[in-house]
């Protein structure tokens, strides 16, 4: 990309109204944040500073991030700790253009630690709200469960947070995914579905191809995250495409766990060729290096992504969405008069 044009898209992915899809809560935490709940908590963290913990954020797979990820998450003892965290994020989301996000958080890290739900549920949902009137972002919570834990324990913990089922829009999964297939939840995400939430998984980010086609098949999901290896797949990938299965594609962070071996290699430009719904996410940017217009602008670099490609990104944002059709729509429309009114 020549230095012209380069600025030129930067200035564009800045001001493009997008969403945002894919996204832990628990990922969002900065080290100076987590210093200060620590500190106000009496907890100690084991390093000395935010450079020294910033430093031990290099990581050989996923497996590497989580420990350091679930560590992280445990000074989060209070309300007020779950609403500083929420509400830093909302207030960056909102600057880089975000108009709707919809956030990913993990219940059992922290009932594990005998934090109640409504601690947890109460402190991020009172962030949406007020980031909601501050900056006029919208936001759902999705339900995250971890994966390497039973499904037992992922029934306990839906059970527990029925009481708040108004307060998110859906249910996920994540943590560790190879040795722990989809089929693992099949009757806790029927549960779900019966209960009219919607239902995505992380799927094909280390696990295999199949794991994606489980998802599919077996927990029904409405949207994958991640689904980088459906490229080894031709024809799970016209399936995708086919069934407008959208996936929340996450470039920094594949980088980072060595999904990746260099940001060029990223499938997102040939899944965008063979038809698919493909998003942009940021996944855990606090651990990853980058907020989601960061791994807009990276990706394009790599991979030579100009405005139009940009434009179908944020237009797929919106469509990935379980926002409603009208708002949906709106927002589209809003894509299209920002590309046409767009002056470098
Ligand atoms: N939890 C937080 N980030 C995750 C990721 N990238 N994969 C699986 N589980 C996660
Ligand atoms: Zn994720």
């Amino acid at each position: 990309m020549e230095k012209q044009s380069e600025l030129q898209i930067l200035s564009y992915i800045n001001q493009v109204p997008k969403a945002e899809l894919h996204i832990h809560i628990e990922g969002s935490f900065e080290p100076e944040l987590m210093f200060e709940i620590a500190n106000r908590n009496g907890i100690a963290i084991p390093y000395s500073s935010v450079g020294e913990l910033r430093s031990a954020y290099k990581f050989g797979d996923l497996q590497d991030f989580l420990d350091i990820y679930y560590q992280g998450a445990s000074v989060l003892l209070k309300t007020k700790d779950f609403y500083d965290l929420t509400y830093q994020y909302l207030r960056k989301a909102a600057n880089d253009n975000i108009v709707h996000t919809e956030i990913f958080f993990d219940p059992q890290t922290h009932t594990q630690r005998d934090i109640s739900l409504e601690t947890v549920v109460s402190g991020i949902t009172s962030a949406m709200e007020d980031a909601q009137k501050d900056f006029g972002i919208s936001s759902y919570l999705i339900l995250s469960f971890l994966r390497h834990l039973s499904e037992r324990e992922a029934f306990e913990v839906l059970d527990l947070a029925l009481p708040w089922k108004d307060k998110f829009i859906g249910v996920g999964l994540d943590s560790s995914e190879r040795g722990n297939p989809p089929e693992k939840f099949a009757r806790v995400f029927e549960k779900c579905r019966q209960l009219n939430l919607k239902v995505m998984a992380h799927a094909g980010e280390e696990g295999p191809w199949e794991y994606v086609a489980d998802a599919l098949d077996v927990l029904h999901v409405n949207r994958i995250d991640h689904g980088n290896r459906s490229m080894d797949n031709l024809e799970l990938l016209e399936r995708l495409s086919r069934e407008k299965i959208p996936l929340t594609l996450c470039p920094l962070s594949n980088l980072k766990l060595k999904v990746i071996s260099k940001l060029s290699n990223h499938p997102v430009k040939m899944m965008m060729e063979k038809g698919l719904i493909v998003t942009l996410n940021s996944d855990d940017p606090a651990y990853f290096g980058g907020y989601l217009n960061k791994n807009y602008f990276e990706t394009a670099k790599a991979l030579n992504l100009n405005m139009e490609d940009i434009k179908v990104l944020a237009i797929n944002s919106f469509k990935a969405s379980f926002l409603p059709l009208d708002i949906k729509k709106y927002w589209i429309e809003q894509v299209e008069v920002f590309h046409k009114n767009f002056k470098p």
